[in-house]
């Protein structure tokens, strides 16, 4: 049996292997790798305090995500395929280390912003820029 995301420890290997996966997807790996060029000794920090936060309620990650992917949108279109492609890697990363409550919390949780993030980047508003 696979055990449950308890600790900052299980978040680390959580956004690890999911990263690892993001840089391998044909369809968002290259957003990640070309379009962003991303720093991954600052960005995968900053994604460990971001999921900590959410799941244990720790208020430190301190940042703006709305923003940065309204960034993002402008250099590379974040559309259905593009979320659900980032949903799928979510999703299985978390299935293939975890069960428990807190894996499927941490995929609940995942899937609500994903989904606001996709409507807002695509919604009438965001195209005057107001969040
Ligand atoms: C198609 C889907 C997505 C793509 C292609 C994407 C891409 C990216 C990229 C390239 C960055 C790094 C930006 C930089 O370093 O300049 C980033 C940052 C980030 N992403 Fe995403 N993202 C997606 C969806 C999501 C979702 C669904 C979440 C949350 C559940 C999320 C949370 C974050 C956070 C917290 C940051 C750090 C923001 C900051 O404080 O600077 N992303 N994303």
């Amino acid at each position: 049996m696979k055990k449950d995301i308890i600790d900052r420890n299980d978040i680390v290997l959580l956004v690890d292997s999911f990263y690892q996966k993001v840089q391998q997807n044909e369809r968002i790996g290259p957003i990640f790798t070309q379009v962003m060029q991303v720093d991954w000794a600052h960005h995968l920090p900053k994604m460990y305090d971001f999921w900590e936060s959410i799941l244990f309620g720790k208020a430190i990650y301190k940042g703006n995500p709305m923003l940065t992917h309204f960034d993002i949108n402008k250099k590379a279109s974040l559309k259905n395929e593009e979320f659900d492609t980032w949903k799928n890697i979510f999703f299985n990363t978390v299935d293939e280390l975890f069960e428990g409550e807190n894996a499927t919390v941490i995929k609940q949780k995942a899937q609500s912003i994903a989904d606001l993030m996709h409507f807002k980047l695509n919604s009438p508003k965001s195209k005057i820029n107001i969040v």
